[in-house]
């Protein structure tokens, strides 16, 4: 017997094919470990693994990889505490939480980040309203997330502010987490690969399940799916990676898209209920809403995500009225004019020292790549210098907006946008921006006029075509969705390298070239077959 033998029973029991990790790396660590523990022949160490449970523990804990951080794709944190969340509690009674797992959780920084954002949108009321489960097979990294004790790698997409906030020092390198957000997570183990899944896990509103189906083969990946759709209330989401999405695509939940990132939706038909979550790509849950006069759920007035509730940013939400009222509040308008007044935080740079030139260049080019990293507060403090100069460049401004819209400050976003276009009228980045921001906000018709203003100056813009197509998709125009998707499909033949960076900053998915033209292949597929 041969060590291919021990490698077939890893794939079977959870999944791990030898080809993802390097055939070479796990031989050398198979080998090792026959030799550690003492037995003397590959056959041994299957039969030991088969009767000896701490083994096969420290095996998976040695071939498991555990690589995550916190605020990992943020993207989907966002999507959670802005759409997902408000929606959810619409559907929950009143003393029922949210139910939230996260499969995979490795070392806790996915659940806890989720916990973060939370608790940045919902203050102190996020420990009654959500309920937070995170599962992984390797009983190792979950002690250390029970443990909450992290290194600076942990923290390289976090803001210092999330940070301070959560965190305390243990020494000058490893920080722990609050002992509130400690407790508010369960940790417990669960192979996905496993016969049956704990009763208790059922009636999830969202799964994160996220960077784990990448080391599966496909009929590893629909197999999960299957399972993990079981766990799933009817309406409820599951989020992948980003990587990962189309690689899940089989049909067994539904692929969306919400303000340009993808997710899937058990659409199993829900006895009386509304599909308020068809409506929920793009624009389109607004407009219907408006139409049936049912109330999207609307955010609660005392907390906004980054935003201090009062001067002090420590201070929660008022909880002293009974935590469910605000699930009944309902008030959309308010919150986009709310934003509007809230001035920003900073007080901003004295101008005359504003760089220009080569250092310009290079002072945008570190806020770009501090965006790209999702660093948002930390590339809008690198920017603000251009952006106060007396004549500020219009790609300075457009890269703020986008921040800004990133941190949810959508309607001081737009302004900047405006900005732009009074500087330079025809500014592609700050058309889509608006269209994205409108689009975001429900208004469907003037997101459209922005993107086709974009379009008719520059008709070769791919995210431009790709965005409209989004906003006919998501609110049925069937026939200009299918046209502006073969235009994208066009293009994107044409395009070779690496995708501009701004592209995904202004709106483009956040997708590979290959991944974006199957998608609109798929999208173009569904539209003409129900035709
Ligand atoms: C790369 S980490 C992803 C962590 C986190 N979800 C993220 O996105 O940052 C992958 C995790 O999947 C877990 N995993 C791998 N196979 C699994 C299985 N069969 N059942 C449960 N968890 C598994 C690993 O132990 C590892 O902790």
């Amino acid at each position: 017997m041969s060590l291919e033998s021990i490698q077939d029973f890893i794939r079977q029991h959870l999944g791990l094919n030898a080809g993802t990790y390097g055939n070479d790396l796990w031989r050398e660590l198979l080998a090792k470990r026959i030799s550690t523990v003492g037995d003397r022949s590959p056959e041994d160490y299957l039969a030991r693994l088969h009767n000896d449970e701490t083994e096969l523990h420290t095996l998976t804990s040695l071939i498991t990889i555990n690589e995550t951080y916190f605020y990992r794709e943020s993207q989907h944190l966002k999507l959670l505490t802005e759409r997902l969340c408000p929606e959810r509690l619409a559907h929950r009674a009143a003393d029922e939480p949210v139910r939230l797992l996260s499969v995979g959780c490795s070392t806790g920084e996915e659940p806890y980040s989720i916990l973060m954002a939370l608790r940045e949108r919902y203050g102190e009321l996020a420990d009654r309203l959500f309920e937070i489960q995170a599962r992984d097979v390797d009983r190792a990294a979950l002690e250390h997330a029970r443990a909450g004790v992290y290194g600076r790698f942990s923290f390289r997409a976090l803001s210092p502010q999330l940070q301070e906030r959560y965190f305390s020092a243990v020494d000058t390198n490893h920080f722990q987490i609050d002992e509130r957000l400690r407790r508010q997570v369960c940790f417990q183990p669960l192979n996905l690969l496993a016969a049956d899944y704990p009763p208790a896990l059922a009636g999830q509103d969202v799964i994160f399940f996220r960077n784990v189906s990448i080391y599966f083969d496909a009929p590893t990946r629909r197999r999960v799916l299957e399972r993990l759709k079981t766990l799933l209330v009817p309406g409820g989401y599951l989020i992948v990676g980003i990587s990962e999405t189309l690689a899940n695509d089989f049909g067994i939940l539904a692929l969306r898209e919400c303000d340009g990132v993808f997710l899937f939706i058990n659409e199993s038909p829900v006895m009386g209920a509304p599909p308020v979550a068809r409506t929920l790509a793009g624009t389109e849950r607004t407009d219907r809403a408006r139409d049936t006069g049912r109330t999207p759920p609307a955010r609660p007035r005392e907390s906004r995500p980054g935003v201090p509730a009062s001067g002090d940013s420590r201070r929660p939400p008022d909880t002293s009225s009974h935590p469910h009222t605000i699930r009944r509040r309902s008030d959309p308008e308010r919150s986009c004019i709310e934003y509007a007044l809230i001035p920003a935080t900073r007080s901003q740079p004295p101008a005359q020292d504003a760089p220009d030139g080569p250092a310009a260049d290079a002072i945008h080019g570190e806020a770009l790549a501090l965006a790209q990293t999702e660093r948002h507060q930390a590339a809008l403090e690198r920017l603000e210098p251009l952006c106060v100069a007396p004549q500020p460049r219009p790609r300075d401004l457009v890269l703020k907006a986008h921040l800004l819209l990133e941190m949810n400050r959508t309607p001081n976003a737009m302004a900047l946008a405006h900005r732009v276009l009074e500087i330079d009228h025809w500014n592609l980045e700050a058309l889509l921006l608006l269209g994205r921001s409108a689009q975001r906000q429900g208004r469907t018709t003037e997101a459209i006029g922005f993107l086709r203003r974009a379009i008719y100056h520059r008709p070769e813009s791919w995210p431009a075509h790709f965005q409209l197509a989004e906003v006919y998709h998501a609110t049925g125009q069937a026939q200009l969705a299918q046209r502006e998707y073969r235009v994208v499909l066009r293009q994107l033949e044409r395009e070779a390298g690496p995708p501009d960076p701004m592209a995904a900053l202004i709106g483009a998915p956040d997708l590979a070239l290959g991944d974006l033209r199957q998608l609109c292949q798929i999208r173009l597929t569904r539209l003409e077959a129900s035709d």
